[in-house]
């Protein structure tokens, strides 16, 4: 991990965590908008799932030094979105619309440097949910 990217996601999320419910609403309303296929997979409450994947990117983030404190906790959240009919190609599109979403919601706060921040944590927790998912 860049020795800055810890301190690039909290300082961006921190900006969000305010605007939490805003920014979850578009998010999700953008993912429909763009890949309605992946909308019969949630079948709760939006507003619900949307605290629980704050809370989850909470979780992440306060150990982004540690992970290997959370990637068991990971592994058991992709394999269960595997039964929920999450295929490894929507973590792509997962990423490009909440980045968009990071992008629409900071402003000239997310920065190059931000973006690459989220990238790489993005892509390992990706990565750890699909491991979980394989097994
Ligand atoms: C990679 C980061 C992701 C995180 C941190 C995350 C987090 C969560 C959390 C915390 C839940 C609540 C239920 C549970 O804990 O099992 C959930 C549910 C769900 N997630 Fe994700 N998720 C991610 C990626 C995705 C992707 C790529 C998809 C693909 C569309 C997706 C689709 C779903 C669906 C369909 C549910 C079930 C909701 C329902 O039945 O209402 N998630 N997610």
């Amino acid at each position: 991990m860049h020795p800055d990217t810890a301190s690039r996601v909290r300082q961006s999320w921190a900006l969000i965590l305010p605007q939490r419910k805003t920014v979850c609403r578009d998010f999700y309303q953008r993912l429909f908008d763009r890949y309605p296929e992946l909308r019969p997979l949630f079948k709760g409450e939006i507003g619900q799932q949307a605290d629980l994947f704050v809370t989850m990117i909470n979780t992440v983030i306060s150990a982004l030094e540690h992970p290997e404190r959370v990637r068991p906790l990971i592994e058991t959240l992709g394999s269960r979105h595997a039964d929920y009919g999450v295929q490894s190609e929507d973590y792509a599109k997962f990423e490009a619309v909440l980045l968009e979403t990071l992008r629409e919601a900071l402003g000239d706060e997310f920065n190059a440097e931000a973006q690459e921040a989220w990238h790489e944590v993005f892509e390992t927790l990706s990565q750890t949910m699909q491991a979980g998912a394989a097994h």
